[in-house]
């Protein structure tokens, strides 16, 4: 790693790389979004030296032992993928035991405990957000979860359950994970009542990551690689973990590889630059859902599934695009792949557009 400010003194600096992480910048867990063909189109994007964390999607531990894991509806991983970071939701030992074996012959990297989540209909269980209101459980939580795993084991946790952040409580919170054997957290620095909307306390994220000896990750609110830098730089945090941005930017890593001094380029690719500008940008966004297509037709066949993927895709990160809107809904009409292909070529053609500017909110 060439970058200067990963060699600096700043504490949190390199605290990834003792876990064997020397590219600190993840792609977040996300239910509908992280699936095989996702994290393909991630690595379509990745300079050839670099392997990233890529997050599955929240993953059942009531379900996971009962499932035929190469066929989910389309298989769990792809050949060779072994830098991707299995999350799971649970809380009860002998289910995340049993999930973590069954997990083990895909070759995960490492495990993640979702304690962020506030879907009600999961806090009924008792787990994601639910954890995080009580910190004795969580801790045995992580502790057995430990025992159980020959991998790194993190845990991805939001600022605050309801809508006031504590922080007293949250250093509170985190030390105990600390303590219970965690090996790194990602903070997702808003309150359970923000959901995904609203500002996120980059600050606080920067106090925790502070008090802590083990490496803190910020998520949340990160649109460009400048927010993803600026999270390492100024607010001194060992890591940024991207969510929605990603559909926008598939190429967001490349972009902040390249402003770390990163010379390579994906393999996929002929080009050494990222797309820069609001209109290469712009191009390359349909560039990469075409792409996308493609990998879903080859992951999940021409499929009605397929199609809801590329939709919820699309719906994520049109918003994005400064004509995001109508392009989602005439996409909508298609009835399959193969006419969302074709029309994707014909909008790109006709309406070509810059990518907008979200500012962080
Ligand atoms: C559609 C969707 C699904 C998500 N699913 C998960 C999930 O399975 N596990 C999780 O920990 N967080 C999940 N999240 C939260 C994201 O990982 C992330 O914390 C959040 O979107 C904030 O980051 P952002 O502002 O960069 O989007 C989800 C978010 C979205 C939008």
């Amino acid at each position: 790693m060439s970058s200067a400010y990963f060699n600096s003194n700043k504490p949190a600096n390199g605290r990834m790389s003792r876990l064997g992480v020397s590219f600190p910048f993840m792609i977040a867990p996300m239910v509908g979004l992280s699936h095989v063909a996702f994290r393909d189109l991630i690595r379509t994007y990745v300079p050839e030296s670099l392997s990233p964390l890529l997050f599955t999607e929240m993953l059942s531990t009531l379900r996971l032992p009962y499932e035929d894991l190469h066929d989910l509806p389309g298989p769990l991983t792809s050949t060779g993928e072994n830098y991707f970071v299995p999350q799971l939701l649970g809380n009860e030992e002998n289910y995340i035991a049993e999930s973590i074996e069954r997990l083990l012959p895909f070759h995960p990297w490492g495990f993640d405990i979702n304690m962020g989540c506030p879907a009600s209909h999961q806090l009924k269980h008792n787990w994601g957000v639910r954890l995080l209101g009580d910190m004795d459980y969580a801790a045995k939580v992580v502790a057995f979860t430990k025992k159980h795993s020959p991998k790194p084991v993190s845990v991805k946790l939001r600022a605050a359950t309801g809508h006031q952040i504590d922080l007293g409580y949250l250093l509170n919170f985190t030390s105990r994970m600390e303590e219970a054997g965690a090996d790194w957290l990602t903070l997702h620095c808003r309150t359970q009542n923000q959901g995904h909307h609203g500002y996120a306390h980059w600050d606080i994220v920067s106090e925790v990551a502070k008090a802590r000896t083990i490496p803190v990750v910020a998520n949340g609110d990160v649109h460009t690689w400048e927010d993803a830098l600026s999270l390492i730089k100024t607010f001194d945090v060992d890591g940024a973990m991207i969510a929605r941005a990603t559909t926008a930017r598939p190429w967001i890593l490349w972009q902040i590889a390249k402003k770390l001094g990163i010379q390579d380029k994906p393999t996929s690719r002929w080009e050494s630059e990222p797309p820069w500008t609001p209109e290469e940008e712009g191009r390359e966004y349909f560039r990469a859902l075409l792409r996308f297509t493609c990998l879903l037709e080859n992951y999940f066949g021409d499929s009605p599934f397929a199609l809801k993927k590329l939709h919820f895709f699309v719906a994520q990160g049109s918003r994005w695009l400064l004509f995001g809107h109508p392009f989602f809904h005439l996409l909508k009409r298609c009835e399959n792949l193969v006419q969302a292909r074709d029309f994707i070529n014909d909008y790109s053609e006709l309406h070509p557009q810059p990518m907008g500017k979200i500012a962080r909110t």
